[in-house]
């Protein structure tokens, strides 16, 4: 089957100054579709956007007022949004609360796509046929996520955990989206783009993301442009049942590896908690 056509698609893409994000917002706008790329970085943000030929539009996600900020621009800008491409993520060596309240791994890995999605969903929804789709991470499969736990401000950390959990959370927040949109024609999936050499690794202590990015990782790491190829796979995939509610490891669909990635009471608890926290509600659609 042929992928769809993008041409009149207009598709948000957060986390798109860099990395994975930068190179999936390039592609998606050279297959004919309108890209918002989203960035915290400026210049960055800027750059990407004028080598696409698309518009950069900037928000911090440690900051929720932002994220409601940047909701607000999409939605003046464009009268139809088609896609939400949740790409934006990082990893952080200490536990940091953010102005907010939150702890910041799991507040710009879960709670602030949460939010934009929830600001985003009526406007996805006018669209004929809409896609969530989100960045996880195969550290999932290790993870264990209680949400209180996984965004209290003190008490003992790890940067894996705390980033494998958030990465859970992605998964979560996928599947309840799909229950919560049944019948909808929405069609949301979470992927894992493979171990890709971006600065996503940057604050990995001794030197990590240096290796990371240098040709001696090549054994071990694919270059961006092809930790892109799920992203854009997703969006533009025909079948989109096929896809809907599902978890992929790069291009294939793995059932998860991790219990409480199936476990539907906690997804339902991980939204409810995410809803309290955010302010924003999105109810079932009957
Ligand atoms: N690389 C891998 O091996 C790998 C593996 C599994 C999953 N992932 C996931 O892939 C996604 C993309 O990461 P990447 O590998 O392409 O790394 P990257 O090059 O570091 O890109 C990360 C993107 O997220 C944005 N971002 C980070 N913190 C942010 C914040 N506080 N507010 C708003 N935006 C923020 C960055 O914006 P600025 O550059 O403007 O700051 C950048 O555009 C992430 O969700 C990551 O967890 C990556």
């Amino acid at each position: 089957m042929r992928d769809r056509d993008l041409a009149d698609k207009t598709i948000v893409v957060t986390g798109a100054s860099s990395g994975i994000g930068a190179v999936a917002a390039a592609e998606l706008t050279a297959r004919g579709a309108t890209v918002a790329v989203v960035g915290r970085s400026p210049e960055r943000t800027a750059e990407v956007a004028r080598r696409a030929g698309a518009e950069a539009f900037l928000a911090d996600f440690g900051r929720l007022d932002e994220v409601r900020a940047l909701a607000d621009r999409l939605l003046d800008r464009y009268p139809r949004i088609d896609v939400l491409a949740n790409n934006a993520g990082g990893s952080w060596a200490k536990r940091t609360a953010t102005d907010d309240g939150n702890e910041l791994t799991f507040q710009v890995n879960h709670l602030a796509p949460f939010l934009l999605t929830g600001l985003l969903l009526d406007r996805l929804l006018q669209a004929p046929r809409p896609r969530v789709i989100n960045t996880s991470s195969m550290t999932y499969r290790t993870a264990k996520l209680d949400p209180e736990t996984a965004n209290a401000t003190t008490g003992s950390f790890s940067m894996l955990g705390a980033y494998s959990a958030s990465k859970l959370a992605n998964i979560l927040f996928t599947r309840e989206l799909a229950r919560r949109t049944a019948g909808t024609g929405l069609v949301t999936a979470a992927f894992h783009p493979g171990a890709v050499a971006t600065h996503v690794y940057d604050n990995i202590p001794f030197g990590v993301g240096l290796f990371v990015r240098s040709p001696l990782s090549r054994p071990f790491f694919i270059r961006p442009d092809k930790g892109a190829q799920p992203l854009v796979h997703l969006v533009a995939t025909p079948d989109g049942e096929a896809i809907n509610g599902r978890y992929f490891h790069r291009m294939k669909e793995e059932r998860p590896r991790n219990k409480q990635a199936l476990d539907d009471e906690l997804a339902q608890r991980l939204w409810e908690f995410s809803e309290q926290i955010t302010g924003v509600s999105t109810r079932p659609v009957d």
